[in-house]
């Protein structure tokens, strides 16, 4: 176990380059598999949620080959094997591997996804995509078999946006027979990003980005190359702490597109920012205005994000009111950001927060981006040490976070937990 030490009060100055994006990455890798011969993936994200999907795929029988950034999956010999434990357990994102499986044998027997818990997320709508393929879905004792004879095409209407279902649906409907129509599907960039690959593969897709997708399904899918998007969560975690230290920070290997909720929302606050061609230039400012912020589906503001905005809305002069319209309770870094001096009351799907000067602490991440809310406080807690407990949270999506916050400036180390109570601060 390790914690994160950071001893805060540098503004943060330089520049930054963002990874691929980790929920990309997470169902590019299983897509990979619906091939017979062999996918390259560039740009991927060096974090632990990558590494240990590519161990899930090495025990189905994948051959994968990491080279700093590039990914090599032979996925020629994988078989179908049942995986209710193990792996699986750890990774939100294990669910793509029911639609690939599926896609690839018309079968799949897979463990419930764990990952970020910050709230109960079902996923239903998986399911009933999967159903209206013509799958037969039996739960046993928490892991689930998926079996389909044929897959055969569907209209499909989710009852929300669901990023995941949109995915899994896509993955499982481009070897069905005949077409399928995803409606009130998910527009996020990844949606995007997969339906690239897929179509690189030799899948028939449209409307990717938009909330009808259509798909008409083929025999075969074939290798090919793929470079992945930019983690705009990445981007946005590194514009959020540039403007929170009162930083200039260049955010390099973005698309600006897809950062303009947050690019919006920080010039509300009084943020400078310049947005070039794959960058965004941040320049924070003394003084911050309060803001109104609703968390959405894309094109909205990131529900990823809301947790690091908690600790720079924190820092504005007044009253901003945060409200989280996909994941109403996904509050778990507020009673940690108390614990640093913050001024932060939950009502309903809301958080109340009052700007206020925040103070080293003992805080413990217990999700991925709560994480990042916390070295965000902690990097703007007065000169004192924050230590940061749950890193193993941390490692799950930000590439190189350490070496990317000392090279602009920060101090921040890793030490190991040798003391259990250290870990139940
Ligand atoms: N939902 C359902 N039923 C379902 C699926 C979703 O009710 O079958 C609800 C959820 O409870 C939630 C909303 O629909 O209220 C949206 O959930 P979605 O399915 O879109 O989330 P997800 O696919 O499980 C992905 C990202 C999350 C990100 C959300 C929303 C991956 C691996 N994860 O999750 O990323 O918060 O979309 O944008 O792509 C993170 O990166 O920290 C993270 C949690």
């Amino acid at each position: 176990m390790e914690k994160l030490m950071i001893r805060g009060g540098k503004p943060l100055n330089g520049v930054v380059q963002i990874s691929g994006a980790k929920n990309s990455a997470v169902a590019l890798i299983p897509a990979a598999i619906l091939s017979d011969s062999e996918v390259i993936l560039d740009n991927l994200p060096n974090i632990s949620d990558v590494e240990v999907y590519s161990e899930i795929l090495e025990e189905f029988g994948a051959t994968v080959v990491r080279k700093q950034d590039q990914m090599r999956i032979d996925a020629s010999q994988l078989r179908s094997v049942a995986m209710p434990n193990g792996k699986v357990k750890l990774l939100r994102a294990s669910y793509y591997l029911m639609g690939a499986l599926l896609g690839r044998f018309g079968e799949a027997t897979i463990g419930m996804p764990g990952g970020c818990n910050f709230e109960p997320r079902p996923i239903d709508q998986h399911m009933k995509g999967f159903e209206a393929l013509g799958a037969e879905i039996i739960n046993d004792h928490g892991s689930i078999k998926i079996i389909a004879k044929q897959l055969v095409g569907a209209k499909i209407y989710l009852d929300v946006a669901s990023v995941g279902a949109t995915i899994n649906i896509m993955l499982a409907a481009t070897r069905a027979k005949g077409s399928t129509i995803i409606e009130n599907a998910a527009k996020e960039p990844e949606i995007i990003d997969v339906a690239t690959l897929l179509c690189a593969m030799g899948a028939v897709i449209k409307g990717a980005g938009t909330e009808t997708i259509r798909i008409e399904g083929v025999q075969h899918l074939h290798g090919c190359r793929h470079s992945i998007i930019p983690d705009r969560i990445q981007a946005g975690t590194y514009m959020i702490a540039a403007a929170a230290t009162r930083g200039d920070v260049t955010i390099d290997n973005v698309i600006p597109k897809h950062l303009e909720a947050i690019t919006a929302k920080l010039e509300e606050m009084g943020v400078e920012v310049i947005e070039q061609d794959e960058s965004i230039r941040v320049i924070g400012k003394k003084r911050y205005e309060p803001i109104d912020l609703k968390a959405l589906v894309y094109p909205g503001f990131a529900t990823d994000l809301q947790s690091p905005m908690t600790t720079l809305l924190t820092q504005a002069e007044g009253v901003s009111i945060l409200t989280d319209y996909v994941y109403g309770t996904r509050f778990k870094h507020v009673p940690e950001l108390l614990r640093m001096g913050a001024n932060i009351r939950i009502e309903g799907r809301s958080a109340i927060i009052e700007g206020k000067k925040l103070n080293a602490a003992k805080v413990r991440a217990t999700d991925l981006r709560a994480g990042a809310a916390l070295v965000i406080a902690a990097l703007i807690a007065g000169d004192d040490v924050t230590e940061i407990s749950g890193v193993e949270y941390i490692d799950r999506g930000y590439d190189d976070l350490e070496k990317n916050l000392r090279r602009l400036g920060a101090n921040v180390w890793r030490e190991h937990i040798v003391d259990e109570l250290a870990e139940t601060c």
